[in-house]
């Protein structure tokens, strides 16, 4: 059988590691071919492929990014999209069978494609820990090591200037990523999608802060609403999946709490610093494992499931479970972490 690899959606640190365990494994204990397939659903459309064999995948545990690419395109659209002419173009490429390493919109994409009669097998990604269907996925802990570090080094000059820092990280409509680095580094305030707050409330815990002579530190998930919004903050149109750009609300809230509360504020946007470089080696651990299993599920035709982390073992599940609904923070995290606030 000869397997194609793909990375769909927004990058991630560890894809590499998952295309390495699969090639290793595949090679040497179930003697598989494997062929890369670049720039996600674009290059199954388009018929754009690389050489994936054993030699290609030396020392990629550690490295950042993906080497097969990435794009945002939906395999449904375009003369050349769905699922006959997708079948059609892996037929002429030689792809026997798809590993699709991606998010929500790329195991979505998947999940279509396979309902149809294709052969796939899913590696969940995404930096933000949204899926349902698995406990962790990787990238996550890497982004929260470096918005953590980041936050540390705001601290330090915000105390110098005794200035209000609003530090904004990513996790699309989830607090995840927010919730961790905030706790992590100490946050005077975490502000969370799934917890809307008025700015009286958020004005109330700087306050406080600035009032013990300290410089208050808030951190904002780029999906967070005001209780006065109805959505979040997005100012950047669309992406390939009709989802909107999100992003900024940083600068929104920093220029209000200087005006309320008379405290000097500044906002930072850590943006895709939090999905590049090198994956801790808690994301390289279950990268790897995720990669060996994703081999195994195809050598066991489970076409339609996708590899996932429940406690500390790897499962199937089927990518009905995955898709369509996102794990959010539980009302009892964030409680939990809102004693420390203010
Ligand atoms: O889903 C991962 C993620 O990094 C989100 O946290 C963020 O909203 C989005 O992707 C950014 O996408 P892009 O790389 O297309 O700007």
């Amino acid at each position: 059988m000869r397997i194609g690899v793909l990375t769909s959606g927004g990058d991630c640190p560890g894809l590499n590691a998952v295309i390495r365990g699969a090639v290793l494994k595949g090679t040497k204990i179930h003697n598989q071919s494997f062929i890369g397939i670049r720039d996600g659903w674009k290059g199954v459309v388009e018929g754009l492929t690389m050489p994936l064999d054993r030699h290609t995948v030396r020392g990629l545990g550690k490295q950042g990014g993906t080497i097969l690419g990435t794009s945002r395109t939906n395999p449904f659209e375009g003369p050349h999209g769905g699922p006959e002419n997708v079948q059609a173009t892996l037929d002429r490429i030689g792809v026997d069978a798809l590993i699709a390493i991606g998010g929500e919109g790329t195991l979505a994409a998947a999940k279509r494609l396979t309902d149809a009669g294709l052969k796939i097998v899913g590696v969940p990604k995404t930096i933000d820990n949204d899926l349902d269907a698995t406990d962790y996925s990787f990238g996550f802990d890497t982004a929260v090591e470096i918005a953590t570090e980041a936050i540390d080094r705001v601290r330090t000059t915000a105390e110098s200037h005794k200035r209000c820092m609003v530090v904004e990280v990513m996790g699309r409509h989830v607090g995840w990523i927010a919730l961790h680095a905030g706790m992590a580094a100490g946050a005077h305030a975490i502000l969370i999608p799934e917890q809307p707050q008025s700015m009286e409330q958020i004005c109330d815990w700087v306050q406080q802060v600035s009032d013990r002579g300290r410089a208050p530190i808030v951190v904002v998930a780029e999906g967070f609403t005001l209780n006065t919004m109805e959505t979040a903050h997005s100012e950047k149109g669309l992406d390939a999946f009709n989802r909107p750009r999100l992003g900024g609300i940083a600068d929104m809230l920093a220029p209000e709490i200087e005006a309320r509360t008379g405290v000097e504020s500044r906002a930072t946007v850590l943006g895709h610093l939090q999905r590049g470089g090198v994956p801790s080696a808690y994301d390289r651990v279950l990268s790897t494992r995720l990669g060996m299993a994703a081999i195994d599920s195809i050598m066991r035709e489970e076409w339609g499931t996708m590899v996932a982390l429940r406690g500390t073992e790897v499962v199937n599940v089927p990518f009905e479970d995955a898709v369509g609904r996102l794990k959010t923070v539980p009302e009892d995290r964030y409680e939990e972490a809102s004693i420390l606030f203010g």
